[in-house]
Formats: structure tokens, C-alpha cells, sequence
């Protein structure tokens, strides 16, 4: 189903003024913060930290990556769309964009290929779509994480993030920080990094519930609609929906995860995974990525590409 089903009616109207009121100079920036703004405040929690780990990826089979594609000349890259400015499908259109749309696009390109997204589960990627071959690769601001290797490998990472704690200012306003959540509900994304860290706190206590969606922009919407009494989601996504028109959904705290992005890869593919692992360091290198990272945040790349 695309975000424009989901967003209620009410929240299109606001996003509709939203994109006419301002002329921004990139697709999914947000405007670079006052001087005189305070930073947002960071918490770190050990157990909601997640590390690249060791694990090493499948080995090459030394064979023309070409063979492992599943449609000669297509790439098939599955992506939750709903994921701004990573990747969405905005209102009225029938094909995504976002940042990681416009690297898989170069990658593709670069390795003589065609992209085709195909819109997923998140969730599913690791535990069925990828292992069973329905896409080449998961390219969905998909966090590069020990778990998931069980099922998926991993290219070179392309993206730092962190969580961020999201607050409905005008129903939540009191909320402050991540100790203030006790005896509240969060919602959060199935599957993600954000879940994960948000079942923590609830076995410890420090949240009553934690709901669910299947995806983020429903999660986003349940906190406008003052129906949970936050959101825990990668913060660059969320900042997303807040540039989206949702004046009132506002990051109060970073919780530094240090998340690292990959594209994941069916282990059945490892020459392909090789063959992208060496165009996205190529892309690295040569100043696109910093070109595409500008057109959707607005600034060069806060951290050094590669990325270490
Ligand atoms: N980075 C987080 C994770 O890997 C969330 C990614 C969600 N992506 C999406 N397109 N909805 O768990």
C-alpha cells in the first residue's frame, strides 16, 4: 500500500501547504537550524546500540555476477517505500524516490543494469524475500546488523544514523527525554532497530507498551493523532516526516545508536554483492555520493565517505 493511502486526508491538506509555503533547495532537506536553536539532546543506551559486528559475508564464487541476477539486465531491489528521504512514493506518483533510490539507481547504472524497486514488507526482507530470492538486493535504509546476517550479507556500509526519541509537541509536550516514557505506549516500526529499542525499555520498565506498525508512516500518524505518546525511529527518517508538513512531530532526543546502513543481499549472490560493493566504494570516492547525500539533506555528508 503507498504512504498516500495511509496519511489521513487531514495530514495530505497540511503537507499540500506545507510544499507550497516553502522553496527548499533540495527535495528532502530540512532547512539547516538557526544558530541560535539548541542542539537536540543525545542519550546513549548500550543495548539499543547497534554495531556493525564481524561476521564476514559470504565468499565470492568467482563467477560474472550477471548470473545471479534475477532478470538479465534488471537489478530487483526491494524497499519498504515509506522511508523519507531514503525512499517513498510520494502522492500521485508511481515510483519511488529518495536518496537510497537515487545510489541504487547509480549503482545499477554503473554496473550496466536497469533498477526496478518493488515495494515490500521490512520485515520480511530478511526472513523470506531476500533468502528466497524474490529481489537482488534490500535497499531500504536497512541497518547493517549481526542478527540479520544470519539470513542476509551485507555490502560496505553508506550511511551512519541514529534513533531518535519523536514527540506530538502540542498532545505530548511534556515529554522530554527517554526516562519520561514510564507507564507510556511508543510506537515503533515491526522489525526495526527503533523496535528493538524500544522492547528494551519495556523490559526494563521504563515504557508500558510498545505498538507495532508495519510501517513507519502509520507509526508517525498514530503520534499526531495523539494515540501513543511517541515514536522511536531512525532520526533522519523521522526528521523526514517533520519536513513533510508535520509541524507538530518533533525530535527531542538522539539516541546514538550509531547505526550503519548496507544493502542486503541474498547469500546466493555474493558476486553480485562483491560487484556493488565495489561501485558503491567507487561512488564513494568520486563525489557523487556527496552530490546525492546534498540533494536530500541539504548539506555535504556530516561523516567521512567511505565510510569507516
Ligand atoms: N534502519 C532501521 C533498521 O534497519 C529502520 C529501517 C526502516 N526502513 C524502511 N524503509 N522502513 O531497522
Amino acid at each position: 500500500m503507498k504512504r498516500a493511502a495511509r496519511f489521513g486526508p487531514a495530514l495530505f491538506t497540511v503537507l499540500a501547504l506545507f510544499a507550497s509555503a516553502c522553496s527548499k533547495s533540495s527535495p528532502g532537506a530540512s532547512t539547516s537550524p538557526s544558530p541560535s536553536v539548541s542542539p537536540t539532546p543525545e542519550v546513549s543506551i548500550g543495548q539499543c546500540e547497534t554495531k556493525q559486528g564481524t561476521q564476514p559475508p559470504t565468499a565470492p564464487k568467482g563467477v560474472d555476477f550477471k548470473t545471479q541476477l534475477k532478470e538479465p539486465g534488471v537489478l530487483n531491489v526491494g524497499s519498504d517505500n515509506d522511508f523519507p528521504p531514503f525512499e517513498e512514493i510520494k502522492p500521485g506518483a508511481k515510483t519511488p524516490d529518495g536518496f537510497d533510490v537515487d545510489l541504487y539507481t547509480e549503482v545499477a547504472k554503473r554496473l550496466g543494469l536497469t533498477a526496478k524497486s518493488t515495494t515490500t514488507n521490512f520485515d520480511a526482507l530478511f526472513t523470506s524475500s531476500l533468502p528466497t530470492g524474490k529481489f537482488d538486493v534490500g535497499v531500504s535504509a536497512v541497518t547493517i546488523k549481526e542478527s540479520r546476517k544470519q539470513t542476509v550479507d551485507f555490502t560496505v556500509p553508506y550511511f551512519k544514523s541514529d534513533l531518535s526519541l519523536a514527540i506530538n509537541t502540542v498532545k505530548t509536550p511534556n515529554i522530554k527525554t527517554v526516562d519520561d516514557l514510564v507507564g507510556l505506549v511508543v510506537a515503533v516500526q515491526k522489525g526495526t532497530t527503533g523496535e528493538a529499542c524500544a522492547q528494551y525499555l519495556k523490559s526494563k520498565g521504563k515504557v508500558k507498551d510498545v505498538k507495532s506498525f508495519g510501517n513507519t508512516g502509520p507509526a508517525i500518524e498514530d503520534l499526531l493523532a495523539g494515540r501513543v505518546a511517541a515514536v522511536i525511529n531512525d532520526r533522519p527518517a523521522t526528521q523526514g516526516y517533520i519536513d513533510r508538513g508535520a509541524p507538530t512531530l518533533k525530535v527531542i532526543q538522539i539516541i546514538k545508536t550509531q547505526e550503519q546502513y548496507g544493502f542486503a543481499v541474498s547469500k546466493e549472490k555474493p558476486d553480485l554483492r562483491k560487484a556493488i560493493d565495489d561501485q558503491l566504494t567507487a561512488i564513494m570516492r568520486d563525489g557523487t555520493y556527496a552530490t546525492i547525500y546534498k540533494k536530500w539533506f541539504g548539506t555535504p555528508p556530516p561523516f567521512a565517505v567511505p565510510i569507516q
